[in-house]
């Protein structure tokens, strides 16, 4: 009789069979960084920090002596810093160069990366700028939004980024950063596109740590439709026209499926992003003991891998680490 059973009936034999297995290598460790010196517990998300540069500092090294080779940071950006142009998006001396320099100084052979959009500087809380069209309404930009986002890379890639991820969704902004950091000679600058970035409601406690809710509309004119998959093939096929080295698709537990087609329509490196409200449904239904935190994050992780990502943004990556 044939018996699948067999293959299961060991852990030394589950070893040997099974197909996916995470390790701390995968995780890139999204960080929230802040301008002022003490570290601040995020209210909507449990567990998370807005660092100080120092805490930062600290943090990071922690996650890399674990295994953990790259972190992202998320600026939680002043109020009064905030413009309906978002000119501290590209400030040389800005709270996102200075972090950069700090890590990159203190661990070397971290690899830094930092988000491309400018919601955290935008007094509008969109992710590009905000303009009147002809009859009044309120619109996104694209071409001119992109100009300052290639300002924005340039600025991270002066102060030592090692990539820089787009989180935008604007068309065009990939080709239009590859080119100014190749003019600059940033050549060995690296974009992680957010090539699949769906308008989702789990990241609303992302926008509460950085206080980047948008002041009026949503995303939906420049993030894609839960609804749509095919979508996701045509903007991962642009991107890598466009000169993307790696892309991403976010969220990634509910998107599993646009993993998987992405996957097979690339031969780039794919990431995933599990997000804040991914992040905090695993916390919260941990809180209380409903659910094994532990057994659960490495499950969800497990599928996100499984699933054809290779590399894994996740707010559990320190966790995560220790626990493999
Ligand atoms: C902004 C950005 C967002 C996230 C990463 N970069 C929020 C948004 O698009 O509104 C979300 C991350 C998360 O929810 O964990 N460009």
């Amino acid at each position: 009789m044939i018996r699948p059973r067999r293959n299961r009936k060991s852990p030394a034999v589950r070893d040997l069979v099974r197909e996916t297995t995470l390790s701390p290598a995968d995780f890139i460790y999204p960080l929230f960084v802040h301008d002022k010196d003490t570290d601040e517990a995020i209210d909507s998300m449990p567990g998370c920090t807005r660092w100080s540069l120092e805490g930062l500092v600290k943090e990071a090294g922690e996650a890399h002596a674990l295994g953990i080779p790259a972190v992202v940071i998320f600026p939680a950006i002043a109020e009064n810093l905030k413009t309906s142009e978002a000119q501290e998006s590209y400030n040389d001396k800005g709270l996102v160069p200075r972090a950069i320099q700090a890590l990159k100084s203190a661990h070397p052979s971290l690899c830094v990366i930092t988000d491309v959009a400018l919601d955290p500087y935008n007094a509008d809380g969109h992710d590009g700028l905000v303009r009147p069209d002809s009859d009044g309404n309120l619109e996104i930009v694209n071409d001119d939004t992109v100009a300052v986002l290639c300002q924005q890379a340039l600025c991270h890639a002066r102060a030592g980024a090692d990539i820089v991820s787009p989180s935008d969704m604007m068309d065009g902004r990939v080709l239009a950063i590859r080119e100014s950091l190749d003019a600059e000679g940033h050549t060995d600058v690296s974009i992680l596109a957010y090539t699949a970035k769906y308008a989702s409601a789990y990241y609303g406690p992302f926008r509460g740590a950085l206080e980047s809710e948008p002041k009026a509309g949503d995303k939906k004119t420049y993030q894609m439709d839960p609804a749509n998959v095919r979508e996701a093939i045509r903007e991962t096929m642009m991107d890598e026209d466009e000169g993307a080295d790696m892309i991403m698709v976010k969220p990634a537990g509910p998107y599993l499926d646009i993993i998987a087609k992405v996957k097979e329509s690339t031969t780039l490196p794919v990431a995933a992003y599990q997000v804040s409200g991914e992040y905090l449904m695993i916390k919260a239904a941990s809180q209380d003991g409903w659910l094994d935190e532990k057994a659960i994050v490495l499950e969800s992780l497990t599928g996100i891998k499984r699933a054809g990502a290779s590399i894994i943004l996740t707010y559990f990556a320190k966790d995560a680490a220790r626990w493999l």
